[in-house]
């Protein structure tokens, strides 16, 4: 089992890369399957994610290899619609798969993703739209049979601007005849930035980044070389890494505009957040401030998945933060572990009270999901001593290599197998 060992109290001082957005790429491997021709990823991420989205991609009979930071996928080979339970299961997001497989097959078959350490996720929008769409959808023994020979165009309305159902029939629709509008679609970036991707494969889409989405189906799709944007979690954890350790640090490649809500709340806490054509420098040089309550909601607002590093870089703020988690239930399993490094939370149900303490100090602790883990290093980092941060793994879902960027940032960082 490897662990990350951090020793805590140095302030940091370093540029970094910000990697390729795995929440891009992941809809994006599940679009290559809307082209029969090479698609060239570059800037792709290598994640836990991705290789489970690979795994996928080659048990439906494509190809995917590695040139140096680039993922050359080919689709050419596919011979199968079905998607295995253990492969499912890797992956909460694999479910992005469906709307592609059926738009390329008119059949698919998948078992359901079942909920997640972030407590249920379910896929009932997916599941409606695509059926508004025209898809015949069967559930029995946990497994979806879908069947959609025809799939044609129409307005389809989301109950909630779900990110991974905008997904899902965005890539549908590309195999429905005529126009598909998704209204009340999710605005994040990486929305933006399949959208991008499938119109430089030839796609007919407008609208993302707005809450309406239109599809003209059918277009031949051709392949492309396609860079993928930044990921802005990432760099909001950097940026909180520094917030909470004090220093000066550069995230080359990270745009504010796909952070601004992260960056308020930095420059409110005391840091100087300075973007740039080229990324964005930040600096902190005091004590954080506590600041006025923190809401996670959908793009534009403050995202869920930035909640936890938020929280761990104002544990020693003066003062006290609220945070309110509106997207999903379970998402504060950070705090029990951050309690053992001497933080001052109270949870109440979606509500979370940061009291801001003198010192934290080092100790074993558990990531107990992605961005909680995430979350235990940025704390490690402000904490006098060394902290063992054990179950890595949830963290390689979605960094790179936290000990080798944190590393570049001067953190005091290893990782022991
Ligand atoms: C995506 C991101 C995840 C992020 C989340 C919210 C990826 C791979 N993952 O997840 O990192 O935390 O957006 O920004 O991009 N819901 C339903 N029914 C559905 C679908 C969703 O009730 O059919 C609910 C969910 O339970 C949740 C809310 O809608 O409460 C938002 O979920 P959604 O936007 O779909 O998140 P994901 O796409 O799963």
């Amino acid at each position: 089992m490897t662990q990350l060992l951090i020793k805590g109290g140095g302030r940091l001082k370093g540029e970094v890369t910000v990697q390729g957005a795995k929440n891009s790429v992941l809809p994006i491997l599940a679009a290559t399957l809307l082209t029969k021709d090479e698609v060239e990823l570059r800037a792709c991420p290598r994640l836990r994610d991705v290789d489970a989205s690979i795994r996928i991609l080659r048990g439906l009979g494509c190809g995917a290899r590695w040139e140096g930071d680039s993922l050359i996928v080919s689709t050419s080979g596919l011979n199968a619609w079905g998607i295995s339970d253990i492969l499912m299961r890797e992956m909460r997001s694999s479910a992005i798969f469906l709307g592609a497989i059926l738009a390329r097959c008119g059949e698919a078959e998948l078992s359901y993703p079942g909920g997640c350490e972030l407590g249920p996720r379910p896929i009932d929008l997916h599941l409606s739209g695509l059926r508004d769409l025209g898809a015949e959808i069967r559930e029995s023994g946990g497994v979806l049979h879908c069947k959609a020979p025809r799939m044609e165009g129409r307005e389809v309305v989301l109950g909630i601007p779900s990110v991974g159902a905008t997904e899902n029939l965005m890539l549908a629709a590309c195999g429905a005849s005529g126009v598909t509008s998704i209204s009340n679609a999710a605005r994040e970036p990486e929305i933006v930035d399949l959208q991008n991707f499938l119109q430089a494969c030839g796609a007919r889409v407008s609208g993302a980044g707005t809450s309406t989405i239109t599809i003209e189906g059918k277009a031949p799709l051709h392949g492309c070389a396609y860079t993928v944007m930044p990921d802005r979690i990432v760099a909001a954890t950097y940026l909180c890494a520094c917030a909470a350790a004090g220093g000066e640090v550069f995230l080359r490649g990270a745009r504010e505009t796909h952070l601004s809500t992260v960056t308020a709340v930095l420059r409110e806490a005391g840091c100087t957040v300075s973007p740039d054509g080229a990324g964005i420098a930040c600096a902190c040089r005091e004590r954080l401030n506590a600041v006025r309550p923190v809401r996670t909601a959908p793009y534009p607002g403050f995202p869920t998945d930035a909640q936890a590093v938020l929280m761990a870089a104002l544990l020693r703020s003066r003062g006290a933060t609220v945070f309110e988690e509106n997207i999903f239930e379970n998402r504060y399993r950070h705090v029990d572990e951050l309690t053992r490094m001497g933080a001052g939370i109270r949870v109440s149900g979606r509500t979370a009270v940061v009291t801001g303490v003198e010192a934290l100090h080092g100790a074993p602790v558990y990531c107990t999901d992605l961005r909680g883990g995430a979350a235990l290093c940025v704390a490690a980092l402000a904490a006098e001593g060394t902290t063992q941060v054990r179950e890595t793994g949830h963290i390689d879902r979605g960094y790179e290599d936290i000990a080798r960027d944190l590393g570049a940032l001067g953190a005091d960082i290893a990782r022991e197998a």
